[in-house]
């Protein structure tokens, strides 16, 4: 538990709900800070192999703090690459779900996007309003957005601000489903211990190449998956998973 998350361990699962409420979890430098803490923790802890990042039933996080932003000149932004510290986020090498309900606007849809992938409730909206504060986005979100949904969509969505429904956003692969708002957060975790239940090895290396497919072209990134598979022919949890295979039980990983 910090200031401004709510920090649960279920099981191999870390389960962080922001928690601003009276702002809608608006991201404030206090919430990078923490969700940074909290992020190095679990990418440091052996005994941790998913995390879920979600917010509460009306906002996962309606943007970058407004107030925060609003008396800050080119000068602080730009002295300071104000928004640079999420790509330490970014970096993070054991995957992150984000289980999104109701508004995920500005920042919000970014952290989201940050995410590995999204598990949206029924209610989810996504969007990027930035627009009409007479700015852009600016943790990412052309870019990833453009990624996950196309030129059209994310241009739309950029130039007039316009929100996302859930069942758009499934269709337009912005989130991988969408469940009944009530399951959400116990359909993420769940999603969550399947992930955490695989070798780690196997795991960051998935995380690794699938990543890979938004920054190489595709000759370079086939090569890259070819290299990454090959090298976990060199680990234990590889010979243990295909023993456990032929002797039909279910593997021992050692993260070896
Ligand atoms: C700071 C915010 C906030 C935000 C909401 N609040 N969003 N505070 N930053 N991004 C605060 C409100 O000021 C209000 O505080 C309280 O949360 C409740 O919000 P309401 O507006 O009263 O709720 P509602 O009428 O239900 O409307 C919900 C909403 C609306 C549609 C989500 O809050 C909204 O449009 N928020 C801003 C969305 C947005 O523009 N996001 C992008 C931010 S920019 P008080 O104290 O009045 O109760 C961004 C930029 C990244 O993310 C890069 C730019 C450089």
């Amino acid at each position: 538990m910090t200031e401004t998350l709510i920090v649960e361990r279920r099981d191999a699962v870390t389960l962080v709900t922001l928690n601003r409420p009276k702002a809608l979890n608006a991201l404030n430098s206090q919430v990078l800070a923490e969700l940074l803490e909290v992020t190095r923790a679990y990418d440091a802890d052996a005994g941790q192999g998913c995390m879920v990042i979600t917010g509460s039933e009306k906002a996962f996080a309606a943007g970058a703090d407004i107030k925060e932003m609003q008396a800050q000149g080119f000068a602080d932004m730009y002295s300071h690459d104000f928004f640079a510290g999420w790509d330490a986020f970014t970096r993070t090498r054991k995957p992150i779900i984000a289980a999104v309900a109701g508004y995920a606007l500005g920042g919000g849809c970014e952290l989201a996007m940050m995410c590995d992938f999204i598990l949206a409730a029924d209610t989810a909206k996504f969007g990027q309003p930035e627009i009409k504060l007479a700015v852009t986005p600016g943790m990412g979100g052309s870019q990833r957005l453009a990624h996950a949904v196309g030129k059209a969509k994310a241009m739309e969505m950029c130039l007039t601000g316009r929100m996302m429904d859930a069942a758009e956003a499934e269709r337009a692969g912005l989130v991988s489903r969408v469940v009944p708002a009530g399951e959400l957060v116990e359909e993420a975790v769940k999603t969550a211990a399947t992930v955490a239940a695989m070798a780690p090895l196997a795991v960051k290396a998935n995380k690794e190449m699938v990543n890979a497919a938004f920054d190489m072209g595709l000759t370079q990134g086939v090569q890259f998956e070819r290299r990454l598979f090959h090298a976990l022919f060199g680990t234990e949890d590889q010979n243990e998973g295909m023993a456990a295979f032929v002797e039909k039980r279910a593997g021992k990983w050692t993260g070896r």
